[in-house]
């Protein structure tokens, strides 16, 4: 009977776990509705922060925007060229067509070398610490919403 119940426990336990490790995997990426290529929600349910979005897209190991594109930063020096300059981007674009656009550009357009930023990386061609990871969280997504939006 003990053993019984032992075994009982035991195989909870390993379940349990093994749901566990389920969940958060399937937790880590937030849901997202793309509807019209925008996403019209907030992934966090909340307003980002403009002035911690300007830092994360100045952050290389980020962002790293600038090394694509120009921005109205005038103290970093290096500003690529790869993509279109995005002062005036919060006038042309709505805040859901630039998050989907940071979140997944592949989804706007078959080959977009702009990377997915939140997305979690696949297993081809990926390096080992990304793997499983996105590059960037849903409240730096946000942060770099509400920055872009700022550029009119
Ligand atoms: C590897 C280069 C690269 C990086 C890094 C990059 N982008 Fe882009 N981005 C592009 C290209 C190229 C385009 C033009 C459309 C396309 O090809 O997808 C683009 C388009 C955009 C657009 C649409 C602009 C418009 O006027 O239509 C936005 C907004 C944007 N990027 C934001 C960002 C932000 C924010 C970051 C940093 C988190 C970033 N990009 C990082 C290459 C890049």
């Amino acid at each position: 009977m003990g053993v019984r119940i032992l075994a009982v426990l035991a195989l909870g336990v390993v379940l349990g776990f093994a749901f566990n490790t389920n969940a958060t995997a399937a937790e880590k990426l937030v849901n997202y509705m793309v509807k019209d290529g925008a996403i019209a929600k907030s992934l966090t349910g909340k307003p980002g922060d403009a002035a911690k979005g300007r830092k994360v897209a100045i952050d290389r190991k980020k962002g790293n925007c600038l090394a694509c594109h120009k921005m109205p930063i005038p103290e970093q020096s290096f500003h690529g060229e790869v993509g279109p300059d995005l002062a005036g981007v919060g006038g042309r674009l709505s805040a859901g067509q630039i998050r989907l656009r940071i979140v997944d550009p592949e989804r706007l357009g078959a080959d977009s070398i702009m990377p997915p930023f939140y997305k979690l990386a696949g297993l081809h061609g990926v390096l080992k610490k990304f793997k499983g990871k996105t590059i960037i969280s849903a409240s730096d997504v946000e942060d770099l919403v509400a920055y872009m939006m700022t550029l009119k």
